[in-house]
């Protein structure tokens, strides 16, 4: 009987795509779907070696075994392992390349060693194409199952000149980890865009042709990026009857849920992720079509007409510094994460696997990678990103058109009190200790003396050291 390298398990598709990508690299793919529709959809596309039960897929493989499990993250993924668990052996792998919790993929690599298996949980990005083609692939878990089947995974990932966007990145959650925040900054970077395109629309009244071709003529530029690149194509797209399909699309932004995971996550390490923060609370406040409606008849703001010169320079400028900001935020959570869960996240290999096939690849990050390499220091303050504190001014009056044309642009609000909070070295929270030391007796330190301090500030006017 014939012996298979890998199996993909899941036939949706992500897991089609993967399985192709498997087979055009000439790995022996076994491939099963849960739901029969499925695999008679993928028979019908040609000679593939589609299993109709789990235990003839999983006798069809070489020892170790290794599963790729391509199917909904959640209760569906612990029930599929439930299932293939019985039917495998100790030493044999089983591989999660859905948008996991990084906490479930912890969970499942302790259940998994219980059985003496091996359990990978990989993010997997680049869409259905790039699963087709060539994913970024962020691999965590333990290091045995890497190190029987990295080769294998390296070699459908996406590749640049230095190396393949497929590697290791720490026991446990780490891979999931690092996926995740992928989409935390993948959220940003589509809302700076979004607030990009109110600024150009609705502050300074440009056409759809000349945002059009702004956005194509960015990403020819240091800006450039798949996202700048897939917006420029959209604004270009005209619905049948000739008019900018992107007015017809509806208001109201779906999530799937790994932007709040990071949020959630930049609240429990404590790091400041205001752009992330912003971008997901956009998608929220989108649902809230009804009340916008009323709030845009009551709530009337008195708007200027703005006119900007240079606007071209000036807007991507804005946009560059907004970027740079979306990943430094990530990129700390990381950082953080990778410190307080032990998972020795090595940061420039793992912004190395976001250079191509996933969504947030960029021109600026073999420069991200770079600072990274000299310094795990936040990359806005890195001599790769100098040029920020020359775009501060353009960033600082795109947001001032903003205002006064009382467009939201969260974002780049966002990223300007971010900018302005890094370059602050005295914050204003002398005020914040003061106020909760008097209403609460919550007690401050002192800029001139050790020790906890406690003050009647509105009777006396003595210190109490407590
Ligand atoms: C990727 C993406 C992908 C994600 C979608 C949709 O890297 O390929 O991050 O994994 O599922 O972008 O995410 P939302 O539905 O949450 O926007």
């Amino acid at each position: 009987m014939k012996q298979y390298d890998i199996a993909i398990y899941g036939l949706g598709v992500m897991g089609a795509s993967l399985g192709k990508n498997f087979i055009s690299k000439g790995f022996a793919t076994a491939l099963y779907g849960k739901s029969e529709a499925e695999r008679e959809r993928f028979q019908a596309e040609g000679e593939f070696a589609v299993f109709q039960t789990e235990e003839d897929m999983v006798r069809s493989l070489k020892s170790p075994r290794t599963i790729f499990m391509m199917v909904t993250a959640g209760s569906v993924t612990d029930e599929v392992m439930e299932r293939l668990i019985p039917l495998l052996d100790a030493g044999d792998i089983l591989i999660d390349g859905g948008n996991s919790h990084f906490k479930d993929t912890q969970r499942r690599c302790e259940r998994m060693a219980k059985e003496g298996m091996l359990f990978l949980g990989v993010g997997v990005s680049g869409g259905e194409l790039g699963a087709l083609l060539g994913p970024s692939m962020m691999a965590g878990g333990d290091k045995l199952a890497w190190n029987a089947c990295g080769n294998i995974l390296e070699k459908i990932a996406a590749k640049t000149e230095d190396g393949y966007c497929c590697d290791y990145l720490g026991k446990e959650g780490a891979g999931h980890y690092v996926k995740m925040v992928h989409n935390g900054i993948e959220y940003a970077m589509i809302q700076v865009i979004a607030d990009m395109y109110s600024i150009m629309k609705d502050g300074l009244s440009l056409s759809q042709e000349e945002i059009t071709r702004l956005f194509v003529e960015w990403q020819n530029t240091e800006v450039g990026c798949y996202l700048v690149e897939i917006a420029g194509a959209i604004l270009g797209k005209k619905d049948a009857d000739g008019l900018p399909l992107l007015d017809k699309i509806l208001d109201v932004a779906k999530q799937k849920g790994t932007g709040s995971w990071t949020l959630e996550e930049g609240i429990a390490r404590g790091v400041y992720i205001p752009t992330i923060t912003e971008s997901v609370f956009a998608r929220y406040f989108s649902a809230e079509k009804e009340m916008r409606k009323t709030g845009s008849q009551i709530l009337q703001a008195k708007t200027e007409t703005i006119s900007l010169e240079n606007h071209g320079e000036k807007l991507r400028n804005a946009l560059y510094l907004s970027m740079v900001a979306c990943y430094a935020q990530g990129i700390d959570l990381i950082a953080k994460a990778s410190e307080v869960y032990n998972w020795e996240i090595n940061l420039p290999l793992a912004v190395s696997l976001w250079k191509e096939g996933c969504i947030i690849r960029s021109k600026m990050l073999p420069d991200i990678q770079k600072a990274l390499e000299k310094s795990s220091k936040n990359i806005m303050l890195s001599e790769e990103f100098a040029v920020v504190s020359k775009y501060e001014a353009d960033l600082r009056e795109i947001a001032v058109i903003a205002i006064k044309a009382g467009i939201a642009v969260p974002t780049y609000l966002s990223v300007l009190s971010y900018y302005d909070n890094c370059r602050t070295e005295k914050m204003n929270v002398n005020m914040v200790q003061a106020l909760r030391d008097c209403f609460g007796a919550h007690t401050y330190e002192r800029i001139d003396m050790e020790g906890n301090f406690h003050t009647d500030w509105i009777g006396g006017n003595e210190n109490e050291n407590e």
